[in-house]
């Protein structure tokens, strides 16, 4: 007569299949929720030159400001007097929504941090810095370049 696995490797073995099936899971629901910031600079980038964003007066120097731009959410920063740039605002971790943080643009989903003046990541868990969409000052407002 055979012998029966003990109840001990059974439950072993359902809770490793078990652990396999929510990994893929997770892995799957990461992959589904992963942005396409190429795609969000692409659309970003086909706006009319000189379309409007933001007043200047409305973006902190030293800081950032969450703006929609043709239904896109953008962060327009000011890291210096003048200097203005426009990021996408869609983490490129897993598609959260950045805002402005004090002196940087941190993501509230995972922590990940990016530098005003070229997105560039401070901290991760993202790798890639926010796609930049050019910018210029225009009279009193930001526009795209
Ligand atoms: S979505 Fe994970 S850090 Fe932004």
């Amino acid at each position: 007569m055979p012998s029966s696995p003990s109840p001990a490797v059974t439950r072993r073995r359902v809770l490793a299949s078990g652990a396999g099936v929510a990994g893929a899971c997770l892995l799957a629901a990461c992959t589904e929720q992963r942005p396409t910031p190429q795609g969000e600079s692409g659309a970003l980038g086909s706006l009319e030159p000189g379309t409007r964003v933001v007043a200047l007066a409305e973006v902190p120097v030293g800081g950032a400001v969450a703006a929609s731009l043709d239904g896109h959410d953008v962060l327009v920063t000011q890291p210096a007097v003048g200097e203005v740039h426009l990021f996408s605002a869609i983490c490129t971790h897993a598609g959260c929504t950045v805002q402005p943080g004090a002196g940087e643009l941190d993501c509230p989903c995972h922590g990940s941090r990016f530098a005003l003046a070229d997105a560039a990541v401070l901290g991760g868990p993202a790798s890639e810095p926010l796609p930049e969409v050019p910018v210029e000052v225009r009279g009193a407002d930001v526009v795209l370049a």
